[in-house]
Parts: structure tokens; C-alpha cells; sequence
């Protein structure tokens, strides 16, 4: 399939994998990049450059396909060393990088100066007609149902994804509830030209996070998310846990007083124990509505592969048959 999104990225198939901390490692960037998709090493994963360096090396050993970066911009009191892993990115010849968080106006010129194609992921009209001004290739435009910060607008790609056609130029890709192939081409029709997908690839043999963490995306039925961190604006989609629960008793004790110190617990420091150690209750850790539609554990290859089998099956066999 060929759209503006696989020509930008001399890729195969219109198919990207979000930036996930301690998912997006090597082998899972490579094992999409290798199925013909974009695959995206989590920058921020790699707790200094160097590390990240090494990531970039690793995963160019394990692919000689077009892979990413993701680099994720938090408001923080002590920010991480962004220009040293800008200069990572730079130095490891990686050719894109998926920005997200913060307007990203301040790396742009160093990266574009070194020929990075930069992907802003967004949940917003506002914020994407804002990367698009300030010269970014292409936006993943993330709906409310999405893993992760859907941001405070609550707007779901039903109608976020027309609305980003019916102002955007560059091209953009839908991100949050993709799972299939009727995810891809349903995107297709609402004026995306590919879809970004993080909860799905979670659930894949090459994901490399512990296997409670794909049973639990499996077990999880589209009613097992929870949104947290409302009332500090700094909203975030994930799975419903004994954490989750007292999390959630916390922001309705505390009300607006509620600070982030009070839910540290729940949320800080918890993701290696959660991804690398399985135990499920440690923490709050992002998680999708699609979890509902997801139901097995395939190869990368095998999801890409069945994806794109299933978009050209509805194209020209469901949809042309209707149309006819
Ligand atoms: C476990 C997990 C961790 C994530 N971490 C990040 C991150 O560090 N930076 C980022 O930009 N997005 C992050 N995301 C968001 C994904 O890149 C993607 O936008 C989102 O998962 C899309 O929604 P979906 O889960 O419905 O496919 C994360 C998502 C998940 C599920």
C-alpha cells in the first residue's frame, strides 16, 4: 500500500509503532521495522545518551530497514539531557523520530539540518496545525481512545480524524484504538494515511516486556481502562488495577488539592517492575481501549502481515461490493 506516510518513511506498509517507555526496546522496534512497518525506540527508556546510542546501535544490527526514535518532551523540574539525546539521535544516523509532549519548535532545526523526518504526535486540531506551522513532516493525530496521554480534550478519532483532514496539509496517521485491519482502513476513510499503534504491539511475541503483561492486555476487555492524573491536567489512559483503585480514592479524597507527591507511589519508578518483573498491581501503566479487541499473541510479522491481508480484503472485496 502505498500513502505520503510510507513514502515520507520509505516504508511498506502505512503501519507505525508508537514510542512506549520499556516496550519500545530494540527488539520490538526492529521486529515492525523487519515486517515492513516504522518501528520506534523509546528514547527516554535509556536513562542517559549514551545509552541511547547504544539502543540505536543495537537496533541497526538487528534491521537494515527505516526505524525511529521516539523522543517524548515532559513538562519536568529537572528535564532530562535533551540535547545529548538529540545528538544521539543525530549521531546514530537515525532518520526519524516521533516527538511528543511539549512543542517540539526547539530541536526542529537541528534535526531537519541533519535530514530527520519529524512525526508529532498530537490530540489535538490546535496542536497539530501548530507542529504543521512550525515545520514538522507529519502528525500522529491520537484519539481519546488511545493508551497513554489522550490529553484534556476527550475528542475520539471519529471525529478528530476528519476534522485533522479538513485542515491539515501534511499527512497524518491515526493513532489510539488501531488493532486490524478494519482499523486501517476505516483510518483510510476518515483522511489518515496510515495508523500508529501502541497497546497492539505490546501483545506480540517480540515485545520484549514480561508475559503478564500480554495476558493482561488479552484478558482486558474495552471496559478496563481508567483515566488518572485528571486533576493534575496531566491525564493519562491505563489499565485498571489494586493501584489504579488507590490511585483513583486518592484524586476523589484529595479533590483539587491533589498533588503529584501525594500518587508517587502509584506512579513513579514503576514501569521496569511492571514490564520487566510482571507484577501487575506495582503501578499505573498505560494501557488502550483497544485492549478489547485484542485476543492473541502473534509474531510482529504475523500482525502486519494479517493486517494488511484483512485492509485489502474489506477494500476490494466488502467495500467494492457495497459501492457496487
Ligand atoms: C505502555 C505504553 C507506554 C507508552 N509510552 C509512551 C511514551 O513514552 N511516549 C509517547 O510518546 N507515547 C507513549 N505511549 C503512547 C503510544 O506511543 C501510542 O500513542 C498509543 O499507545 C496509541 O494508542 P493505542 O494504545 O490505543 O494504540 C505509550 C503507550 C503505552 C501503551
Amino acid at each position: 500500500m502505498k500513502t505520503r506516510i510510507t513514502e515520507l518513511f520509505g516504508i511498506q506498509h502505512p503501519i507505525i509503532q508508537g514510542g512506549m517507555h520499556h516496550v519500545g526496546l530494540a527488539e520490538l522496534a526492529s521486529a515492525v521495522s523487519n515486517a515492513g512497518g516504522l518501528g520506534m525506540v523509546t528514547g527516554l527508556t535509556q536513562r542517559t545518551p549514551e545509552l541511547l546510542a547504544r539502543e540505536i546501535a543495537r537496533c541497526r544490527a538487528m534491521t537494515d530497514k527505516p526505524f525511529g526514535v521516539n523522543l517524548t518532551f515532559l513538562p519536568s523540574v529537572n528535564p532530562p539531557d535533551y540535547p545529548g539525546y538529540v545528538k544521539a539521535i543525530i549521531d546514530g544516523g537515525v532518520k526519524v523520530v516521533e516527538t511528543a509532549g511539549n512543542n517540539p519548535q526547539k530541536w526542529l532545526p537541528a534535526l531537519k539540518e541533519a535530514g530527520i523526518k519529524v512525526i508529532h504526535k498530537c490530540t489535538s486540531v490546535r496542536h497539530a496545525l501548530k507542529a504543521q506551522a512550525i515545520g514538522c513532516d507529519a502528525i500522529s493525530v491520537d484519539g481519546f481512545e488511545c493508551g497513554g496521554h489522550p490529553g484534556e480534550d476527550d475528542v475520539p478519532n471519529f471525529i478528530l480524524l476528519p476534522r485533522a483532514a479538513e485542515e491539515l496539509t501534511i499527512p497524518f496517521v491515526a493513532s489510539g484504538g488501531m488493532a486490524d485491519g478494519r482499523s486501517l482502513v476505516a483510518a483510510l476513510a476518515l483522511g489518515a494515511e496510515g495508523m500508529n499503534m501502541g497497546t497492539r504491539f505490546i501483545a506480540t511475541q517480540e515485545a520484549p516486556v514480561h508475559e503478564n503483561v500480554k495476558r493482561a492486555i488479552v484478558a482486558a476487555s474495552e471496559l478496563d481502562t481508567r483515566l488518572v492524573m485528571r486533576p493534575l491536567r496531566n491525564t493519562e489512559r491505563v489499565l485498571s488495577n489494586a493501584a489504579v483503585e488507590r490511585l483513583l480514592q486518592k484524586e476523589r479524597e484529595l479533590g483539587a488539592a491533589i498533588t503529584f507527591e501525594d500518587i508517587l507511589p502509584e506512579v513513579a519508578g514503576v514501569y521496569p517492575r511492571i514490564m520487566q518483573s510482571g507484577e501487575m498491581d506495582a503501578g499505573a501503566w498505560s494501557c488502550g481501549m483497544v485492549a478489547g479487541l485484542i485476543h492473541d499473541v502473534p509474531t510482529v510479522q504475523q500482525l502486519i502481515d494479517r493486517t494488511m491481508a484483512e485492509a485489502h480484503a474489506l477494500i476490494h472485496e466488502r467495500l467494492a461490493g457495497l459501492a457496487r
